[in-house]
């Protein structure tokens, strides 16, 4: 086969010619797109400067970083921001975050997919591009009793004033109400460390507890008009709402004493009492005294004498049963002779509860009990009150008297 020269030449300088030619409208096609560019660059900047001036820069303390890179497109489908969003929030902001609505429980406005309910998407004065100058602003713009609850009320949790978020996540939560852990309990003993330790360590634990809503049965978790945040005026009517019923320990299965009942039939109350503060001797977060008393108190009728296990002395002067004679500290005395001291005040010391009731009384004066407990018996003490004195007479015992300024003698 021959091959014809002058074909060959010409297909070459067709080659060559086609080349040149491709050469030229590639080089053209660069001039027109760096035209293009600089031309939308210029479009960017103009619409920039109408926001920024020439500097490009915000008067804004916070500045979102895709609008500060000045490209309005990663979002808008025009560079003026005037056209629709490329895609609404939340997908819009799932682009670069993380999504927020991936936990259990979901904020209202989150769920609804409003980010920018809460945040401006271009620049702010407030951290975390917010729309308002406070966390607890924010909060109450929506949250309107919350904003009264916050003006009105006398006792606000400090937490609370502080800003919301230290107990709620704003989006998204896996505990109720998007609390950063359960609200009945956990979430108070990562602040009150020193609840969780009483609570679980002390050998009286306070079965309150361990009702459903736990801390909050007795606390408001934001604030009341009561000292502590509690929930019902004075800590009496608290512990009423409960102890109005006979309670069942559960170590023991021990039925404990109806308290409502009980008041209501002796409305003669004790001082803490009448000023409605049962916590004045008991702890209701628990204890590791009898009963979840503040202090110690005999367990036992008898008991060696130990003036530090009374509580009874945080209010009353202990040289009541520590002075043998006395001419004042104690109206119970046969003469000089403390009565007090005589039967509470020796090995096999009687302890208070043998006369006294600590909560309320009716019969006798001065918070003496109508029957006491021995073993398994109730017994009558019959007290008669005289003008300088008194007498009892205890279960199968002869009457006994005491007479302040003509001593009594008694036979053994
Ligand atoms: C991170 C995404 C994002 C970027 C970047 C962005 N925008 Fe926006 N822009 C939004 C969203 C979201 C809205 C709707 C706001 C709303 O719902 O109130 C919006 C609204 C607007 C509006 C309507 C008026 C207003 O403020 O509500 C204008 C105008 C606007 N953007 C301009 C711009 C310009 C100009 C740029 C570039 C400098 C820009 N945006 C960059 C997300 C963005
Ligand atoms: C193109 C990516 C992009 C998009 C889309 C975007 N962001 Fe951002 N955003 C960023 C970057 C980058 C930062 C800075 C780094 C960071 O804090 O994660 C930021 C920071 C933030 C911050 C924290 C600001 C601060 O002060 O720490 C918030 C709040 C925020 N974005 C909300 C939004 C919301 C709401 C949307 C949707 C309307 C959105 N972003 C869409 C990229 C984006
Ligand atoms: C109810 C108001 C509210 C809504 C609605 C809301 N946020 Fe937030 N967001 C906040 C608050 C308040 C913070 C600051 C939290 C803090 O500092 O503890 C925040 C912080 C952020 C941050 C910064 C996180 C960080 O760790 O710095 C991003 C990102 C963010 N939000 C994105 C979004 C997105 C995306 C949406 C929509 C899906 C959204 N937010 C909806 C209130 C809201
Ligand atoms: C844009 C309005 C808006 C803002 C701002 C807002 N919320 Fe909400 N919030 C709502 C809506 C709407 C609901 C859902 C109401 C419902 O389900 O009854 C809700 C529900 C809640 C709930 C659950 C209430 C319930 O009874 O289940 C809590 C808790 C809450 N928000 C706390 C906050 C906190 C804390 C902030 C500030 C970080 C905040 N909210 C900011 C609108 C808002
Ligand atoms: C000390 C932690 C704590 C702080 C701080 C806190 N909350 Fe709460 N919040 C709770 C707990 C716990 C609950 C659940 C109450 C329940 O189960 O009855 C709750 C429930 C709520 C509810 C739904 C029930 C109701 O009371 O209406 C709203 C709304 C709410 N909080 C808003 C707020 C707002 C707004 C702030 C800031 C002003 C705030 N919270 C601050 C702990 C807190
Ligand atoms: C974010 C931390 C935090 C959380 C969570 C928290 N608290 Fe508090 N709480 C405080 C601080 C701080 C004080 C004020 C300082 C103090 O008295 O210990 C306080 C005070 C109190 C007081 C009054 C103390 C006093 O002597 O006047 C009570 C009662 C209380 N909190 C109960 C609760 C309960 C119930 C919860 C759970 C619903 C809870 N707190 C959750 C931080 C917290
Ligand atoms: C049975 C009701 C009751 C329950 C349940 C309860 N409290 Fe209290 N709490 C009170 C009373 C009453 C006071 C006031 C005590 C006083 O005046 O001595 C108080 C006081 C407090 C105080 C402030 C004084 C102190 O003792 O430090 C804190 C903090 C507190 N409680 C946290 C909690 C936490 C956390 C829980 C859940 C683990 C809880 N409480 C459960 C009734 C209760
Ligand atoms: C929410 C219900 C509730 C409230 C409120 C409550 N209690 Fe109780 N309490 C119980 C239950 C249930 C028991 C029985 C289980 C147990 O022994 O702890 C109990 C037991 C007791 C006991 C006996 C503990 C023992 O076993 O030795 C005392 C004392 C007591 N409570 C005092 C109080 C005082 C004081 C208050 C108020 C500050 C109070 N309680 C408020 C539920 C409550
Ligand atoms: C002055 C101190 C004091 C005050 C105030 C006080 N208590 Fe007591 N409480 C005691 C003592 C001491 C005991 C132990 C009684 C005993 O074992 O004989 C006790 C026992 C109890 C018991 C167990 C009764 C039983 O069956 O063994 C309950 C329940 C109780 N108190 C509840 C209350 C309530 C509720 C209030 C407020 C209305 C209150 N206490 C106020 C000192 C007090
Ligand atoms: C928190 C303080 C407080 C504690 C603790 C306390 N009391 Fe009292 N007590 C009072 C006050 C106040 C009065 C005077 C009001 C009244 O008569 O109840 C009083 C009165 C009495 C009276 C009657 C006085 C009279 O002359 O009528 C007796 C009896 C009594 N207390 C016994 C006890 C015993 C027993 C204890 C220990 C279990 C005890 N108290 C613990 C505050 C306390
Ligand atoms: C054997 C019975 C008995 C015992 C035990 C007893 N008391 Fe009394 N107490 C009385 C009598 C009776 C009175 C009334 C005296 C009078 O006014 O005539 C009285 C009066 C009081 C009073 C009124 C003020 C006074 O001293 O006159 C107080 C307070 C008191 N007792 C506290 C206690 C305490 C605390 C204990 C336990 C440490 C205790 N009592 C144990 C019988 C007893």
């Amino acid at each position: 086969m021959k091959y014809n020269h002058f074909y060959i030449v010409k297909i070459a300088i067709v080659l060559l010619l086609s080349c040149v030619s491709v050469f030229a409208a590639t080089a053209e096609t660069a001039k027109e797109a760096d035209k293009a560019v600089v031309e939308k660059q210029e479009v960017v900047l103009t619409e920039l400067e109408k926001f920024y001036g020439t500097e490009l820069k915000s008067e804004k303390k916070v500045v979102h970083p895709p609008y500060e890179w000045g490209d309005c497109t990663v979002c808008h489908t025009d560079a003026k921001g005037e056209g629709d969003l490329i895609m609404d929030p939340p997908e819009l902001c799932v682009m670069c975050h993380e999504a927020q609505d991936t936990k259990k429980f979901i904020h209202g406005p989150v769920a609804a997919g409003a980010c920018t309910a809460c945040h401006n998407p271009h620049e702010s004065d407030n951290a975390k591009l917010l729309i308002a100058s406070s966390i607890n602003e924010l909060c109450v713009s929506c949250h309107q009793a919350k904003d009264e609850f916050l003006h009105k009320t006398t006792n606000i949790h400090p937490p609370v004033k502080d800003q919301c978020t230290n107990c709620h996540d704003p989006h998204t939560e896996d505990h109720e109400f998007q609390l950063k852990a359960d609200g009945k309990k956990d979430l108070c003993v990562m602040c009150h460390v020193d609840k969780e330790v009483w609570t679980k360590e002390v050998t009286d634990k306070h079965g309150a507890l361990d009702r459903p809503r736990k801390c909050l049965e007795c606390h408001d978790p934001h604030g009341s008009e009561n000292p502590k945040f509690l929930i019902k005026d004075t800590n009496k009517e608290l512990c009423l709402t409960c102890h109005s019923e006979k309670l069942v320990t559960d170590e023991t299965g021990y039925k404990l004493q109806d308290i409502g009942k009980h008041l209501d039939k002796n409305p003669d109350w004790h001082g803490p009492i009448l000023w409605g503060d049962c916590a004045a001797c008991h702890n209701p977060h628990g204890s590791n005294n009898l009963r979840m008393l503040k202090k110690p108190f005999p367990r036992t009728f008898y008991e060696k004498f130990d003036e530090d296990n009374y509580i009874c002395f945080q209010c009353h002067e202990k040289e009541k049963i520590q002075e043998e004679f006395t001419k004042d500290m104690t109206n119970f005395r046969n003469g000089e002779h403390n009565m007090h001291f005589v039967h509470v005040n020796k090995e096999k010391g009687r302890s208070c509860r043998a006369c006294h009731d600590f909560h309320g009384t009716k019969e006798y004066p001065h918070h003496l009990r109508k029957k006491t407990k021995f073993g398994k018996i109730n017994f009558p003490i019959r007290f008669i009150e005289t003008e300088n004195g008194g007498s009892c007479a205890p279960a199968c015992h002869a009457r006994r008297h005491y007479d302040r300024v003509e001593p009594k003698v008694n036979l053994k």
